[in-house]
């Protein structure tokens, strides 16, 4: 889309999903989520550019490619591929898939941390942590079981107590065992850097004030800011796989500094390659008027709406506009579990359905909240069925075959029902706001409340009988022409969720896939063309055969 003086100018991320295994449905819920909104901008005229990438670093992709004995780099490239064939399978259209372990990432990353220090906002401390003796490493929360020091339970991870709730450091862990290797693990001292978030309270909640973001996830955050604020350790003893930090042997940055670091550096590398007018500086610079929204789950709020906010303001560049927090996904109301057997993988929906039917049901069930969201395998089946199949596809089935087959594919000069016609454009900004808010589900609903009327509309007029009487000719007609037009309005309605489907619809209107502009457009004395299915009902094998690939998976 050509840039327009007039129109907003957005930056739109999504998490980077960790390069350490395959995607999976809860993963591409929010891919969905933050696509349907940049369709949306898009469709409506803004301009907007969509970034996300692999998180590269950390321990568990360091272990991950030892167990397969290959390189990180070489994880990285074999995991990046399968998430980049996954998100293509659900239309997710980046404009830039980059990774955090690249060259722009490491300059953004070192500038940071240079301007924090320079502010004297990096503190040295010694700490104490559970250290390997085999594996010579330091081990994190999720390496180290133990027994609960408050319940007593067994089998706990480092962190928190999931019998009783209790959280705790590691080394309060009664017994503890390293995950890796089964042994014991010796508490040893090193020396870590600490970001000094406790001076920065005031710019944490100025930040909070004035950014978009839900109440309920604001609460939260001022709960923890009005607390007791701890300094925020970003280094990490080798070894480690992640940028170095410059200035110090042997210490990494903590792969939670350089991860939302990866939105600059993945937007650099765009504007590198796009090699436009548009400067890096235009952009990121703390006068930017431009706009930035980050898409997340509610699991990394206090990166995305503590951290990196004051990180970015610290360091001279432009904070984000907005956080927009999702809930999580369950399946059939369970977490989605490996042992469960709820764990869907992307992959197993994308070979045995239409990633659109997904794409529907979340949109239908997205809000702009942080509830949790279920996918309900059955509700999923029937609901696609009757929405999709039932009220949407079917207006376009129900009457073009009267167009094609007794008037040579031409609609009428003039519609039946204008005024049917006026009152689903009348309708289309509360659409439009539903979508500008996140709130696809409001945006459904609407919609498939048109289709209800449409369905209404050619119910009453009954255009199969009319066709009986050739008197009737003109009516047939000027019905099947108001039908289309109302099929033409919903599909405009439906680009940003359903990008293939409504691309059909207008292939089989025969015309260009329109703007949101042109909404109120009326096809008149146009020809069409001959229609062929849209689209087919979900078949439940196809549900039961995901279902047994996830358990067997
Ligand atoms: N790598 C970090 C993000 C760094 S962003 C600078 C990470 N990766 S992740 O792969 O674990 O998760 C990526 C995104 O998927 C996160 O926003 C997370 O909340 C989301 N989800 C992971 N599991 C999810 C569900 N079951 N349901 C919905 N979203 C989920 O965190
Ligand atoms: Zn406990």
């Amino acid at each position: 889309m050509s840039k327009d003086k007039s129109n907003r100018d957005i930056l739109v991320t999504n998490a980077l999903p960790y390069a350490n295994g395959p995607l999976h449905l809860g993963h591409i819920l929010e891919h969905i989520q933050s696509d349907i909104w940049v369709r949306y901008q898009k469709l409506i005229g803004n301009y907007c550019t969509y970034i996300c990438g692999e998180d590269a670093h950390g321990t568990s992709i360091m272990l991950k490619a030892e167990e397969l004995d290959i390189s990180p780099e070489e994880l990285i490239d074999r995991v990046k591929k399968s998430h980049l064939e996954d998100l293509e399978a659900f239309d997710i259209d980046y404009d830039n898939f980059y990774t955090t372990h690249s060259e722009e990432n490491k300059f953004y990353s070192e500038l940071i941390f240079k301007r924090l220090k320079e502010q004297n906002l990096v503190e040295e401390k010694e700490i104490e942590q559970l250290y390997d003796t085999e594996k010579k490493l330091f081990l994190s929360d999720r390496y180290i079981k133990g027994q609960c020091p408050k319940c007593g339970a067994k089998d706990q991870y480092g962190d928190n107590c999931e019998a009783c709730s209790t959280t705790y450091s590691a080394t309060e862990l009664l017994n503890p065992i390293s995950v890796i290797t089964n042994s014991q693990p010796e508490l040893k001292k090193s020396t870590h850097l600490f970001f000094k978030l406790s001076n920065l309270k005031k710019e944490i909640k100025e930040w909070l004030d004035n950014a978009k973001i839900s109440k309920q996830a604001r609460n939260k955050l001022l709960e923890w800011v009005d607390g007791e604020i701890k300094d925020w350790d970003i280094s990490r003893d080798k070894p480690y796989f992640g940028f170095k930090i410059p200035g110090y042997t042997d210490q990494y940055f903590y792969v939670w500094l350089d991860a939302p670091i990866g939105y600059l550096a993945s937007h650099k590398n765009y504007l590198d390659k796009k090699n436009q007018s548009e400067t890096f500086e235009d952009f990121w610079n703390s006068d930017s008027v431009k706009e930035l929204y980050h898409f997340i789950g509610k699991d990394i709020m206090y990166f995305h709406a503590l951290f990196f906010p004051v990180m970015l303001l610290k360091a001279n560049f432009r904070q984000p506009n907005g956080v927009f927090i999702h809930g999580f996904l369950t399946v059939d109301s369970e977490k989605m579990s490996k042992s469960r057997g709820t764990f869907i993988l992307a992959k197993t929906f994308h070979k045995n359905l239409d990633p659109e039917y997904l794409r529907y049901y979340f949109a239908a069930k997205l809000s702009s909240g942080v509830e949790d969201i279920d996918l309900n395998l059955n509700d999923f089946c029937q609901r696609v069925n009757s929405d999709l199949i039932g009220k949407f596809v079917n207006i376009g089935s129900r009457t073009a075959k009267f167009i094609n087959d007794n008037f040579h594919n031409k609609l009428s000069l003039n519609p039946h029902n204008e005024e049917l016609i006026n009152e689903f454009i009348n309708r289309s900004p509360v659409v439009h706001q539903a979508y500008e808010q996140r709130e696809y589900s409001k945006a459904i609903r609407e919609i498939m409340r048109l289709a209800d009327k449409a369905n209404q509309y050619i119910d009453k007029m009954q255009p199969w009988v009319l066709i009986k009487d050739k008197d009737n000719n003109e009516l047939v007609q000027s019905v099947c022409t108001t039908s289309l037009n109302l099929f033409r309005l919903l599909a405009i309605m439906l680009i940003p969720v359903l990008p293939k489907l409504t691309t059909r619809v207008f292939e089989f209107l025969s015309i260009k896939t329109p703007v949101w502009e042109e909404i109120d457009i009326l096809l008149l004395d146009h020809k069409i063309s001959k229609y062929k299915p849209l689209l087919t009902r979900i078949d439940e094998a196809n549900i039961e055969k995901i279902r047994k690939q996830t358990k067997e998976s």
